[in-house]
């Protein structure tokens, strides 16, 4: 029988719940013993999800940590700018750490958390939930295995929707950086920064440059008659592409998480609930083209390794239709994929007369219990989880396994793109 381990959660939003789900799923391998977090909602949303009693819940770190070291690990799905102070304490206290996306938000913090996680010799893994996914992991093996010999160019784009793109980094909790203290290349695509690194794996990002900007959600580029808020001053609201009745009364289920975060203290909430809110505080009843968003709505990345492989990414924010795409040409064939279709092609040289190459379409689909919506990002996040809990039982965790000093390439390399964005200059990625 293996051992069961036990996890606080630190952060008990909607990351966090997802991630400590996995004990439903595999009760004798994960049990979710405490929840540390200052909002009265949450803390008693996650009791109540995992039967926690009143001594098992915390509203903060420092009073969790007056408590002698009490589980096997920590979820920690506090927001960005938290992530590094909120695990210092828990990783001098002696806590494995599985930790959200970005690690740090800049290159200093970055470099706290890995000193700190190296003197105390723990084990921290980032939630690099697309590294667990079908068609991603796929891809690494074929790479692994020298299926397209030596990759010579890795091209990731990444489509964001027009919702996603207006709920996060419009009008939401990723619109400005004094807010957040992530960039939209941070926030959103430091995952397919960490794909791009990881197909390189071992090879260094040696220089980067960037460009981008805020190209349509701004006051000049509103249509005219627009207003300042969709319910209450917009006559142009019924025909909009980005009323915010259409985007979250039409579409309930759509973001929920996110715009009616300010409605939890009701148990459900009525329709005339929700658009009083969108008519009232709310700020996703804000106009996209008038809020106080500073971040990018599209930026470019090109990334030179130390074996001279480039890289590029593209964020495009806006998009109809979310996708992301992933093209890697190596010197005796190539992979081109969109994670939504769970497939990709791999094609490799031909010389045969009448022939190019040859192609090979390889099917992902993902079935399950820990698919789809149980597992979100394509059954990636609980297998990231199921991971972690094999690295602490000292078991061989999955090729797509992320400890610490692995997540360091892709989040240097995006800061060190925003840097080249907002300078204007090539920079040089210092070691990880
Ligand atoms: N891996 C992914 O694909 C993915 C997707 C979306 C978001 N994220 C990341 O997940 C993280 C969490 O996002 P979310 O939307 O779940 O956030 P959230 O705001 O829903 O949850 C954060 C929680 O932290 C709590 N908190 C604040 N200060 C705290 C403290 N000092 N100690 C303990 N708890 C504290 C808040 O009360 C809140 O309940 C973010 O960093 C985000 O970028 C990752």
């Amino acid at each position: 029988m293996k051992q069961k381990l036990t996890a606080v959660i630190v952060g008990a939003g909607h990351r966090s719940i997802v991630y400590a789900s996995y004990a439903y799923h595999a009760p004798d391998e994960l049990e979710i013993i405490g929840v540390v977090d200052p909002a009265p909602r949450r803390r008693e949303r996650a009791a109540k999800e995992f039967k926690l009693k009143p001594d098992q819940c915390f509203t903060s770190i420092d009073e969790f940590l007056t408590q002698p070291k009490k589980a096997d690990f920590v979820i920690n799905g506090t927001m960005d700018n938290l992530h590094v102070s909120t695990s210092l304490p828990l990783l001098a206290a002696g806590y494995d750490i599985l930790l959200e996306k970005p690690l740090a938000t800049s290159q200093a913090e970055l470099r706290q958390l890995v000193e700190a996680t190296r003197r105390h010799g723990r084990r921290v893994s980032i939630c690099h939930v697309l590294r667990y996914t079908p068609f991603y992991r796929a891809i690494r093996e074929r790479v692994q295995r020298g299926d397209i010999g030596e990759l010579l160019n890795v091209q990731a784009v990444e489509h964001v929707s027009y919702h996603h793109m207006a709920v996060g980094f419009v009008r939401g909790k990723w619109a400005r950086l004094d807010r957040s203290h992530s960039t939209m290349l941070m926030a959103k695509s430091c995952h397919d920064l960490d794909i791009i690194a990881w197909m390189k794996s071992g090879v260094a990002p040696m220089r980067v440059s960037s460009v981008g900007g805020n190209y349509q959600f701004r006051p000049e580029k509103a249509p005219a008659g627009a207003g300042t808020k969709c319910l209450v001053d917009c006559p142009i609201e019924a025909d909009c592409l980005y009323s915010a009745r259409r985007h979250y009364i039409d579409h309930p289920e759509r973001w929920s998480m996110y715009v009616w975060a300010s409605l939890e203290h009701i148990e459900k909430p009525t329709i005339e609930d929700k658009i009083a809110s969108l008519k009232g505080d709310n700020p996703y009843g804000r106009c996209v083209w008038k809020c106080d968003n500073d971040v990018v709505d599209h930026q470019s990345v090109a990334v030179e390794f130390a074996d001279g492989c480039t890289a590029t990414l593209n964020m495009i924010g806006g998009s109809a239709r979310p996708a992301r795409h992933l093209h890697l040409i190596g010197t005796h064939g190539e992979i081109q994929g969109c994670f939504e279709d769970s497939k990709f092609v791999v094609r490799h040289i031909d010389l045969r007369p009448g022939h190019e190459y040859t192609e090979k379409v390889v099917d992902v689909k993902v079935t399950g219990d820990m698919s789809g919506a149980l597992g979100g990002h394509g059954g990636g996040d609980l297998r990231l989880v199921q991971d972690f809990v094999r690295v602490l039982r000292g078991e061989q965790p999955s090729i797509s396994f992320t400890p610490l000093e692995d997540s360091l390439s892709g989040h240097l390399m995006g800061f060190c793109a925003d840097e080249s964005r907002v300078q204007r200059t090539v920079v040089e990625i210092p070691k990880a």
